[in-house]
């Protein structure tokens, strides 16, 4: 017999061309390398490591009960064979693989996030997400490749001419960067009325900002500041603001206004029989309030000033209100900070309440994170940690299906939104007991 008429022969030959092929690959097309060796390796690996994984991070059940009554000692233990979730593995994509698991009684998603580093290290991947989308089932997303890294997601250039006509629903359905999905990272206040922006110092906040400014403007949409650090961040849209406060005694006026402004509305719906403002014949502009540090709002610069308390007080209650009511009478709330934690009061944790549209940047600190996050995706926690201060404007959102998206946001540069908000200036909204800004300045566009 041949040595050709082997089949141990023609084997050997396919696999040292399929090894062959990979290494000519591996420099030249890291996506060719991927689908041809790649993943069949990451699938083998998977499928090996997957029973001692599960055992070593505790994701398994015992068959019996963890304990038994040995004459009359109750002993805890572990059955020799525990049983390990079942897997299923995706088909190739771009990017990485899925797998599908099926989690067993007693699970929580949690516990495998919580696993995701050991995951990734296992598999040998360069990153893994934990998601649920359905009841009882957990998808880990396992990534070889950043899909967000090095990107700068731009603007297109802003040429429309303002068209104040009645901001529709689209309108407040803002386009404000990419997902790792390849998707748009669509910030809806329509569906989720108000919103927190947490991230470290240059994680990106102000930018992205800055993009929904952009979005905003060209529309009949009042925007209203809050900047209690002098100004200097949102008075760069000065021209397009219907209100601005930058102390706090300002902030408290302007809340109380507002507060006023939006009884009018209810008052309005009420007597034309509609439960939502934007169902009125007429509907007035949507409002939406941005304030650039929200700790700045509820912190004291002296404890023991009872004024300054007072006045952080009333600041924090109305604030509370605004986003009690300003659900269904189009007012919004986009609130900024560096950091959100159990020390800026029982007022920052009814407010988060309200808050429910959620966008975690680079944050220095795990409680940031677990504020942010916590309470609607405990499984995103970990990924937010894993942002770098390098990878600004990266963040964790909704991904508008009520689960959670890596994204990053548009590079939109202050220069661009103070443009934007001049050549938008003229259509700037009055708000009743409220003035704008820029009204009455020397050179001022709006009026
Ligand atoms: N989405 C983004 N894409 C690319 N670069 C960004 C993005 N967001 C922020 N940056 C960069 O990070 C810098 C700091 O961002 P900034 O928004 O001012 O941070 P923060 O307000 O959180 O302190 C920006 O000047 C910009 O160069
Ligand atoms: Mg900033």
């Amino acid at each position: 017999m041949s040595v050709l008429t082997s089949p141990g022969f023609w084997f050997l030959v396919v696999v040292t061309a399929w090894l062959a092929a990979g290494v000519a690959l591996k420099g030249r097309s890291p996506v060719g390398y991927w689908y041809a060796v790649g993943y069949p390796l990451t699938w083998a690996r998977i499928n090996w490591t997957w029973r001692p994984l599960a055992v070593e991070r505790n994701l398994f059940v015992n068959r019996s009960s963890g304990r038994a009554l040995v004459g009359d000692l109750i002993v805890r233990g572990s059955d020799l064979r525990p049983i390990v979730p079942r897997l299923w593995i995706s088909r190739p994509n771009r990017a990485g693989l899925n797998v599908r698991i099926r989690m067993l009684p007693g699970q929580t998603p949690e516990q495998y996030a919580q696993a995701s580093e050991a995951i990734m290290h296992a598999w040998r991947v360069q990153s893994v997400r934990v998601t649920s989308p359905s009841r009882g089932v957990v998808i880990i997303t396992a990534m070889v490749t950043d899909p967000l890294a090095g990107v700068v997601v731009r603007n297109p250039e802003v040429t429309a001419v303002a068209a104040a006509g009645p901001a529709d629903r689209a309108v407040l359905a803002l386009l404000v960067g990419i997902t790792e999905a390849g998707r748009s990272w669509i910030m809806n206040l329509r569906l989720v009325p108000h919103w927190l922006v947490i991230g470290a110092t240059r994680s990106g906040k102000s930018t992205l900002i800055h993009a929904i400014v952009s979005r905003l403007a060209p529309h009949n949409v009042a925007l209203v500041g809050v900047d209690l650090k002098g100004g200097l961040e949102l008075s760069v849209y000065g021209p397009r603001l219907s209100g601005l406060a930058t102390t706090r005694a300002e902030a408290v006026d302007l809340f109380t206004a507002l507060l006023d402004l939006i009884m009018d509305r209810m008052t309005l719906c009420k007597v034309a029989g509609v439960r939502a403002v934007w169902e009125l014949p007429d509907p007035p502009p949507p409002i939406v309030v941005i304030v650039d540090e929200i700790a700045e709002v509820f912190l004291l610069t002296n404890p023991r000033d009872r004024e300054e308390a007072a006045l952080r007080d009333r600041a924090t209650n109305t604030l509370l209100r605004l986003a009690q009511l300003g659900a269904a009478l189009d007012l919004h709330l986009l609130l900024g900070g560096q950091r959100f934690g159990s020390e800026l009061g029982p007022g920052a944790t009814a407010l988060r309440a309200q808050a429910t549209g959620r966008v975690c940047m680079h944050v220095n600190d795990s409680e940031s994170a677990q504020m942010v996050l916590g309470d609607v995706w405990p499984e995103a926690v970990a990924t937010a940690q894993l942002i770098t201060a390098e990878e600004r404007g990266t963040a964790v959102t909704s991904d508008g299906n009520g689960s959670w998206v890596r994204a990053r946001g548009t590079l939109t540069s202050p220069v661009e939104a103070a443009e934007t908000a001049r050549m938008y200036a003229r259509i700037t909204p009055v708000l009743d007991r409220i003035t704008r800004p820029w009204d009455g300045r020397a050179g001022g566009e709006a009026g």
